[in-house]
Order: structure tokens, then C-alpha cells, then sequence
């Protein structure tokens, strides 16, 4: 029996993974970037999606931001833009700065005044000045430089990137991922706050909700499903020895524990998020929440194996445990639909339910087999002590 379970001590290996892998893959701090022509920037943010950051430095005297917009891992017949929109937002009227990559590695870059969606994305002048404009390919990383004259009475601007393929050296359509879709926000020069994908300061809400969904999928979504089922298949294999109920009580207070950090950061993320509601998702993590809290109930108020409230007990105690189970399942899909991370999450999660579930199937198989056989050897020897799958 022993090496059936080995495969969850896999499981935390990849969850260790998964955890580690977000919390440094935001880890480059754009304040530590050192420009190829020593330039000096006082303010940068990380842009929330498609790997970019902005540099500036803001001059009030005159009104005028010297910016260097630097996007990671490029690749050759690329363009890269970002733009200012001063009358809307969005693509439509954006005030671009473009980079263009030829396939021969040369980069050119050119202000383009986008006036809607069938641009070309071609050289033309934008509505404020650009004095100096430059770009320049450093170690797979492209950096615009430019000097925008903004002109007084505001600093806070919407704000666009973007990033696509060129074709026949012209900037040809992007693509329409999740991600290039969402990379619109605001900036303000003076205060240094920005702001993207719905509400995003800097990047950092981004990796809050990272951390939000790989707390909870780590929690609610495997390890509460793991936890039920070390309580009902190590049963079988321990039934003198209740070895099976200290593992179970250590999985689902440890994923308990997890889930309700989770939890909080999911009730803060909500609070936080200005005119976008994810009304399913937050009904049904507040009920897990407190169906997760009656189960702790439970164990304290657990009646004795001979009480006669015990059989009671056990289907309350086993119906809310499959009712959170289910409801953490398609909350965690529900998560993913609102996140919308890359596709290798989403399948990397389906991979380990499924893992579950062909484990769950063996064993219950197994279980059913073994009782089956308990339950004949009891009845040839007349003994009706036979060992029951509902206690
Ligand atoms: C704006 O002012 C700054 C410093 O005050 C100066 O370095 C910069 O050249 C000026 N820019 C323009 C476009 O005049
Ligand atoms: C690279 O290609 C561009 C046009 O695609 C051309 O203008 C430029 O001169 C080329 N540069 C080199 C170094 O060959
Ligand atoms: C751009 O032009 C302004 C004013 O002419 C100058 O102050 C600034 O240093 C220039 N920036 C770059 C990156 O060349």
C-alpha cells in the first residue's frame, strides 16, 4: 500500500515548484537595469503583462518626459510599441513609439499616431512633440528611447503596448492573446503610479493574483482532495491502527491553514478591484470558506466511534467534504478563466486531477476488493464484525 502514495510526495515537490517558479519569476526589480547608453532614469515600473518596463524621468520645468521603454526577449522581425492615449483609450488613438526588428537584426524606431484598428502602424507624427527618438537591441532586450514634450496641465495618461511581427518590413497584425489584449492602463509621470490590467500598480497585483491562485489550487484544489483520500483508502489498510486519521487530520489542517490565506488574498484582490466584480468566484470561495470552517468544527465536536450520533456524524462530515471538494474544483477552473495565466497552468492543474482521479479509481477498486474478501473470510468463519466502507 505504501507505494500507492508515494506519488503525493510528488505532488508537493511540484507544488514547491510551482510556488517557487512564480515568486522569482518577477524577481528582476527594473530599478537595477543598466542602460547601454548610461542613461539615468529616477522612476520605473514593470509593466504587468507582455515582459515590458518604462523608465522616465519627468522634467516640470518644461513639461517633458524623457522615457526608455524596454521590452525582454526579443526576437528578430519583431516590432515593439508603446503609446500614450490622451483623448481615449485603448489602440484607437494611441500616441505610439515603435521599434521595428528587422530580419537582419537592424532596429529603426519612429513615433506612429494610431488612428484605428487597420493600421499599418506606419511613420507619422503624433499629437504632442518627440524631439529625439531612438531605439537599440541590447543582450535580447530592445529599449525605445525618447524625449516626449507633454505640455502642462496633466501627468496622468492612459497608457498601451504592445508587441507583434513584421512582415515585408512593415509592422504586421499582433496577436490577439490574452495577454495583448489587456495591456492597457495608466500612467502618472509625477506620482510614479501606474496602472494595467484592471487595476494593476505596477505589476505587483499581477503577482498577487499569481500568488492567490497557486495558494489556493495548491490547497483547496489537491491538497483537500489528497487529505480525503488518505482518510479513505489508508483506512482500509490501518483499520486496528488509526495511523490513516493523523495523516488525514494533517493533510486538511495543513491545506485548511493554506487554503485560508488563500482565501484572504482572494477577499483582498476583490476589494481591490475597481469596477470588475467576479461574482461566481467570490460566492463560491466564501462558501468553501465557511464550509471549510465547519469541518474544523467537526473534528472537535467528532462523537465517539460507538456514540450513536457517530453515523450521524460521518454523513455530515462526508457530504460537506465532498461538497467542498466539488465546489473547490470548478472554483480553481473558475480562477483560471478570471486569471487567464498561460496555458501550461491550466493543463499542468487537469494533469494532477487526472493523476487523482486514476489513483482514486485504483484504489477504490483495491478498497472494494479487499472489503469484498474481508467480508467472505467473516462469513465463513461466522464472525459478523465485517468492516464496513461508511464508518
Ligand atoms: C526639459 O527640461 C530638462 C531639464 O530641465 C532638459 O534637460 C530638457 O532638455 C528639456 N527638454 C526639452 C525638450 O526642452
Ligand atoms: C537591414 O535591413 C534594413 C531593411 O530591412 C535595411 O534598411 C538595413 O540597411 C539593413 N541593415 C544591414 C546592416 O544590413
Ligand atoms: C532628447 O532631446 C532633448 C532636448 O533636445 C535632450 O535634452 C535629451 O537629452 C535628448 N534625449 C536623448 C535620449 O537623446
Amino acid at each position: 500500500m505504501g507505494t500507492s502514495f508515494h506519488p503525493i510526495f510528488s505532488i508537493f515537490t511540484f507544488i514547491s515548484i510551482l510556488i517557487s517558479t512564480f515568486s522569482t519569476s518577477h524577481s528582476q526589480d527594473c530599478n537595477t537595469y543598466t542602460f547601454s547608453n548610461n542613461n539615468h532614469y529616477t522612476t520605473c515600473i514593470t509593466l504587468p503583462l507582455l515582459n515590458s518596463h518604462l523608465h522616465w524621468n519627468y522634467h516640470p520645468t518644461n513639461a517633458t518626459v524623457d522615457v526608455a521603454f524596454r521590452h525582454t526577449g526579443v526576437s528578430t522581425s519583431q516590432w515593439v510599441a508603446w503609446a500614450l492615449n490622451l483623448q481615449g483609450s485603448g489602440m484607437v488613438g494611441a500616441q505610439a513609439l515603435v521599434a521595428l526588428i528587422a530580419s537582419n537584426g537592424s532596429v529603426r524606431a519612429y513615433t506612429s499616431s494610431v488612428s484605428g484598428y487597420g493600421t499599418g502602424m506606419g511613420p507619422t507624427r503624433l499629437s504632442f512633440d518627440v524631439p529625439n527618438i531612438s531605439a537599440v537591441v541590447v543582450n535580447g532586450d530592445v529599449v525605445i528611447y525618447a524625449s516626449l514634450v507633454l505640455g502642462g496641465g496633466r501627468t496622468s495618461y492612459n497608457q498601451v503596448w504592445q508587441v507583434g511581427p513584421v512582415s515585408d518590413g512593415a509592422p504586421a497584425i499582433h496577436q490577439m492573446g490574452p495577454d495583448n489584449r489587456k495591456s492597457v492602463g495608466t500612467v502618472d509621470f509625477v506620482s510614479g503610479l501606474a496602472s494595467g490590467d484592471g487595476g494593476d500598480v505596477g505589476g505587483s497585483r499581477r503577482r498577487r493574483r499569481n500568488i492567490h491562485g497557486v495558494l489556493n489550487a495548491a490547497s483547496w484544489g489537491l491538497m483537500m482532495p489528497m487529505g480525503a483520500m488518505a482518510a479513505r483508502y489508508l483506512k482500509v489498510f490501518n483499520s486496528p491502527n488509526p495511523a490513516w486519521f493523523y495523516i488525514h487530520v494533517t493533510c486538511q489542517v495543513s491545506a485548511y491553514s493554506v487554503g485560508v490565506a488563500g482565501w484572504v488574498t482572494g477577499l483582498k484582490l476583490g476589494s481591490d478591484s475597481v469596477g470588475i466584480k467576479y461574482d461566481t468566484h467570490r460566492n463560491i470561495g466564501i462558501a468553501l470558506f465557511a464550509l471549510g470552517t465547519l469541518q474544523a468544527f467537526a473534528l472537535l465536536l467528532r462523537p465517539k466511534p460507538e456514540n450513536k450520533y457517530r453515523f450521524y456524524w460521518n454523513i455530515y462530515h462526508h457530504s460537506i467534504g465532498y461538497t467542498v471538494i466539488i465546489l473547490s474544483i470548478i472554483n480553481v477552473f473558475k480562477g483560471f478563466d478570471i486569471l487567464d495565466p498561460e496555458k501550461k497552468w491550466k493543463k499542468a492543474y487537469i494533469g494532477m486531477l487526472i493523476f487523482l482521479g486514476v489513483n482514486a479509481v485504483i484504489l477504490e477498486t483495491y478498497t472494494w476488493v479487499v472489503v469484498l474478501k474481508r467480508k467472505k473470510d467473516n462469513k465463513r468463519a461466522h464472525v459478523g464484525n465485517g468492516y464496513s466502507l461508511s464508518t
